[in-house]
């Protein structure tokens, strides 16, 4: 077999990004910009993003912190709570910029304190997101502590979104970082307007990775990582081209201390290298020429968008990731810190 050794395709969109605020956003936007020509933000800032005009004023900071020449366009999304009314949604429409509202089941992740307690309680607001056509992006695990954290994302299917989704027949969503072949398959059957994004993390890794030789706090996220037989169900479906599976890294930075700690926080930093890792997961898949469609058709097709006009150029270059990025007073431990990456950006 011939080895590809450069691999040019549409410019990318990452469709679930964390940039947070302050300086840690002007320390990671320069990697997720180089890359990708758009991004879905995620609204869980502190205090999280719940009104369209906080989001339109978080989207003003996006740009602010973008490097000179920068060609790229932060899409918003906005938090959902047990309190957001019906009008929150028609603002969101009409500001132009806001592309979705994010479900956090309350307590299921990093702040996700304020998310939404019973998702009955916000069926109005899904009525009307359905009416405007603004999708909903869901983190899909229940919080029911009795749950074991394994069968958490297949028991948000059968009691959660399942029933959700019979409710609202016209809402357009979108299962985010789905882990586990419970969800590939509830994806792969749903009805018309439901997708899915997908990790590096997920593709690459499975749940043996966080204990490898001791705890690895860097490679601990939400949802975590699964076992191998679902690893192996969504590596099956990308390499398939299945249209409803799309990129979407999950990067998710926190500061070294916050994840070599007692309790550490939830979250891997992958920006550095959001398509190089994915191009990785494709070529050992032998799909790299499904990468494009993953990486820069299908999610724009979903949401309605345009697909980008620009393109990137991959090279199979080794380089390694370092021990870590610089953060103001601190360090960012990204993925595959200090070792070795087999595919690079060509500059
Ligand atoms: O690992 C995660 N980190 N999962 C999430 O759902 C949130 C994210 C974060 O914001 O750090
Ligand atoms: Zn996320």
């Amino acid at each position: 077999m011939v080895t590809m050794q450069e691999l040019t395709i549409r410019r990318p969109d990452d469709w679930h990004l964390h940039l947070r605020d302050g300086s840690v956003l002007a320390a990671v936007l320069p990697f997720t910009a180089r890359r990708f020509a758009r991004a879905i933000v995620m609204p869980n800032l502190a205090p999280p993003v719940t009104t369209t005009a906080a989001a339109l004023a978080y989207r003003g900071r996006i740009v602010a912190a973008l490097p000179a020449g920068a060609v790229f366009t932060p899409l918003m999304t906005l938090y959902l709570t047990d309190t957001t009314p019906p009008e929150e949604i028609d603002r969101a429409v009409d500001s132009g910029v806001v592309l979705g509202c994010k479900l956090y089941p309350a307590g299921a992740t990093t702040h996700s304190a304020a998310g939404v307690t019973d998702v009955r309680r916000i069926d109005a607001v899904l009525a009307r997101m359905s009416e405007r056509g603004l999708a909903l992006q869901v983190h899909g695990e229940v919080t029911d502590p009795a749950v074991d954290i394994f069968d958490r994302e297949a028991c948000f299917i059968e009691q959660v979104l399942g029933p959700l989704v019979a409710r609202h027949p016209g809402l357009r969503v979108v299962f985010e970082h789905v882990t586990t072949r419970a969800a590939v398959e509830y994806v792969c059957a749903a009805r018309p307007g439901i997708a899915a994004t997908v990790t590096p993390q997920h593709l690459l890794l499975n749940r043996n990775a966080l204990f490898q030789g001791g705890i690895r706090p860097h490679l601990y996220c939400l949802p975590v990582l699964k076992r191998e037989a679902d690893r192996e169900a969504l590596r099956a479906v990308v390499a398939a081209g299945n249209p409803r599976f799309f990129l979407g890294t999950d990067s998710a930075p926190h500061a070294r201390t916050q994840k070599e700690s007692a309790c550490g926080c939830a979250g891997i930093f992958s920006a550095h290298a959001g398509i190089e890792l994915y191009a990785e997961v494709f070529e050992q898949l032998g799909a790299l020429a499904r990468l494009e469609d993953f990486a820069a058709h299908f999610g724009a097709d979903f949401y309605g968008l345009p697909r980008n006009s620009g393109t990137l150029t991959l090279e199979r270059r080794a380089w390694s990731a370092p021990a870590s990025y610089p953060l103001e007073r601190a360090e960012l431990v990204p993925l595959r810190a200090g070792a070795a990456l087999a595919w690079a950006v060509r500059a």
